[in-house]
């Protein structure tokens, strides 16, 4: 793959890791960076939470790690231009947050909790809104004083017949968006069905005049079909989400696919082991969290990583019943 450019940051090998809600913790986030992901967004963090609880009730959510992150990454959702303007000076005058490299902004989730606030998806109803938070977001980044490129995530339509895509991130190029990332689905869709590259492709022409890269996102898992999302879309780089949980070697597997070299799939023991050192990250980046809410907040997570094991129902089951660290580690036989 070519190198992009995001605004002033370089992106090598523009493969990112999708945020996930629940799946996108920081310690996920450092491993799937070590596996090659480009960058490693956090998941949604609500910009009004922000502006008016402040970071600490958000932190769990939102912390970065500019030593452990090479490319460390936000991503907002909200309705509200005011809101963006308020969060982002209050997170670029926060120490933790000096070494932000790019400001994602959510235009696509499905949720209905989001989108009845007039958020996520939402926003594709309201082209003019969505321009104004862009250019709220990008105003303040300038008046703190940094050089951050603010990216919007966003889909190929509100619903079914609506044909606004190409008009909508068109509008957010023209806004100021450094790079935009499309999800091949509708809002309805949610993740259902295939993702529509045809779609995609012809909001990525839309952007082109613009100058700016557009990622693709949707159904890539393997090289193969990265392949193939690139070259129907015409996209610059890719995004991978479902794929990647409890399975970050998928960047590794399609870098080195797309490299016409050939992938060592991990055993099981391995899949148990990097299961593990998620948790203990998990723990230890939430030091003032109880043990047992961050083991159960993972059974979410671990099925995932035990995926294909032979008796892995078992194993899972087990798994989702656990409510400390050591359970873990007897469940999974390891020391
Ligand atoms: C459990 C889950 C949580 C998600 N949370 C977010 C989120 O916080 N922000 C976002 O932009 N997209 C979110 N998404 C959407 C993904 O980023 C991605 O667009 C979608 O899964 C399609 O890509 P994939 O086919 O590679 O999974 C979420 C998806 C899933 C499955």
């Amino acid at each position: 793959m070519n190198p992009v450019k995001i605004g002033n940051i370089n992106i090598d090998n523009p493969i990112c890791l999708a945020p996930m809600a629940g799946f996108s913790a920081l310690s996920f986030r450092v491993i799937c960076g070590e596996m090659g992901a480009a960058y490693c967004p956090t998941e949604l963090v609500s910009a009004r939470s922000i502006r008016y609880n402040g970071l600490g009730r958000n932190s769990r959510y939102s912390m970065i790690d500019p030593v452990r992150e090479k490319i460390p990454v936000i991503q907002l959702f909200g309705s509200e231009p005011e809101d963006f303007t308020a969060a982002v000076s209050k997170l670029l005058a926060s120490p933790e947050y000096q070494g932000l490299k790019i400001l994602d902004i959510n235009m696509g989730c499905p949720v209905p909790k989001v989108v009845k606030t007039g958020s996520g998806s939402a926003l594709m109803t309201d082209p003019l809104r969505a321009s104004k938070i862009v250019e709220a977001a990008v105003r303040a980044v300038e008046q703190a004083g940094f050089d951050i490129p603010v990216t919007c995530k966003t889909r190929t339509g509100y619903d079914d017949r609506d044909k606004g895509g190409p008009d909508f991130v068109r509008a957010l190029a023209e806004s100021g968006a450094a790079m935009i990332c499309i999800h091949g689905r509708t809002r309805p869709q949610m993740y259902a069905g295939y993702a529509d590259y045809d779609a995609v492709a012809k909001m990525t022409e839309a952007v082109r005049p613009c100058n700016i890269p557009v990622f693709a996102n949707g159904d890539v898992k393997d090289g193969k079909s990265a392949l193939k999302a690139l070259d129907r879309t015409g996209a610059d780089g890719l995004m991978v989400g479902r794929a990647a949980r409890g399975n970050p070697w998928v960047f590794r597997r399609i870098t080195d696919e797309l490299e016409g070299r050939e992938f060592t799939e991990p055993t099981d023991l391995e899949k148990r082991q990097m299961l593990l050192r998620e948790l203990m990250g998990r723990r230890e980046d939430n030091p003032d969290c109880d043990e047992g809410a961050v083991v159960r907040e993972f059974r979410a997570v671990m099925p995932f990583y035990i995926k294909g094991e032979e008796g892995a129902a078992a194993v899972k089951r087990a798994l989702c019943s656990a409510s400390s660290i050591d359970e873990v580690k007897e469940i999974l036989e390891l020391d």
